[in-house]
């Protein structure tokens, strides 16, 4: 053959500043043959821009992939069964979808023949790390890309590179670095690098200002069968469109804004904000109903399983077994998580006002204050009397109380 075939690379691609940049660099720099992939997995975008941008800057081919469903499905369902926050606040919403899309960009390698994947992740962050173990988990053989983090420019560079190549970028507006897919939008950058400034109210573009959200407060309901959230205020639904539904009614009601110091697995403390109102509700009401259904002994342990499980997801390690050995725990614990829970949202504000399940661990006949409660109150003396025993008698030992 004359011209021998180039070799080609499966870029992640959003159509934002890195991935562009990224696009005509891997052309030039690796002498690459170009194929981008965009996931929609909720995200607010105009797609077929981001298609023609890629064919714009030279990219041989371009997928569009439909992944929300299995986003939800295969994703997000797990995490709302193991109640799933980083450091008890963060519902991990970009670092879940991370593995998807890592997972796309491997098939997609495979049916085009290619030897190179990329991502335009920085050296700093979380995102690196969830891509890279994805990759190398599903196919060892496939060599990595991550330009960001070698070419080392910063914006005003990545513009003048585009520029120098005949490309008028128009970069966003918005001076903080936004990920958004269906389960949450995360907010870094400009002032949240100072941990005392509250962030600016422009940030925040799914939930409006809790000042400025309706006086009356909004009941919402949601209905759980095994877990699953499958139904709102009385209407069954899929599980994305219940997250989308879920997440327009919460936001309206400025539910969902979280702002915190978070520890990042490659090591820094950095501030990160967010805005997840679906998934707010959703773990808190699912957690209710758990509490409804599950024993003391379930729960108490289920929470141990819930803080590992969300710290493999968190530091990208979705490949891990262990993750799946402890969803194994949690399926278990979900057979009977089928009920209703209400929330009452105001002015950002969410609180669990009713739970109820036919497989409710409450029995009133017990619990009652009433008189025809059948708990035989008498019994209660020889509990404490054992229960008690071995602190009573160490205080005997040592002379006994605080002084
Ligand atoms: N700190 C969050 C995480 O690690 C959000 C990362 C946001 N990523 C981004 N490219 N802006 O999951």
């Amino acid at each position: 053959m004359l011209f021998p075939m180039k070799e080609k690379v499966v870029l992640g691609f959003s159509g934002g500043l890195d991935t562009s940049t990224a696009v005509l660099w891997l052309q030039e720099k690796y002498d690459l043959d170009v194929i981008t992939v965009t996931l929609k997995i909720g995200q607010k975008e105009d797609f077929g821009n981001i298609e023609e941008k890629s064919k714009l800057l030279g990219a041989k081919k371009h997928y569009t992939i439909d992944a929300l469903d299995e986003f939800a499905d295969k994703y997000i369902s797990k995490c709302i069964k193991a109640n799933g926050l980083y450091e008890d606040k963060y519902p991990l919403s970009t670092a879940l979808a991370r593995p998807l899309i890592a997972s796309w960009l491997v098939k997609i390698a495979k049916q085009e023949g290619a030897s190179y994947v990329a991502h335009g992740c920085t050296g700093k962050g979380n995102d690196q790390i969830r891509f890279d173990i994805t990759i190398r988990a599903l196919d060892p053989k496939l060599k990595i890309i991550a330009p960001v983090r070698e070419w080392n420019m910063n914006r005003d560079q990545e513009l003048e590179y585009l520029k120098a190549k005949g490309f008028d970028f128009k970069p966003s507006r918005s001076r903080v670095s936004v990920d958004e897919n269906l389960w949450g939008r995360s907010i870094e950058g400009d002032i949240l690098e100072d941990p005392s400034a509250e962030p600016l109210e422009d940030y925040f573009e799914w939930t409006v200002a809790p000042e400025k959200a309706p006086d009356k407060s909004t009941y919402v309901t949601i209905g759980f069968e095994k877990g699953i959230p499958v139904e709102l205020n009385g209407e069954k639904m899929k599980l994305s469109d219940l997250i989308v539904t879920l997440n327009s009614i919460a936001g309206q009601n400025g539910v969902g804004r979280i702002d915190h110091m978070e520890d990042r697995a490659i090591g820094f403390k950095s501030r990160e904000v967010y805005e997840c109102p679906a998934a707010t509700c959703l773990i808190e009401a699912h957690s209710e109903l758990e509490k409804l259904i599950l024993n003391r002994n379930q729960l108490f342990f289920k929470k141990l399983v819930e803080k590992e499980w969300s710290w493999l997801v968190y530091a990208g390690l979705w490949a891990d077994p262990l993750r799946r050995n402890l969803e194994a725990f949690i399926d278990s614990t979900q057979d009977f998580a089928t009920g209703k829970v209400t929330l009452k949202l105001y002015k950002g504000g969410y609180r669990i006002v009713s739970r109820s399940s036919q497989y409710s661990g409450y029995d009133l006949n017990i619990a009652t204050y009433s008189f025809k409660s059948i708990f035989d109150q008498k019994n209660a003396l020889g509990f404490i009397e054992i229960w008690g025993l071995p602190t009573i008698l160490s205080n005997l030992k040592s002379g006994g109380g605080d002084e």
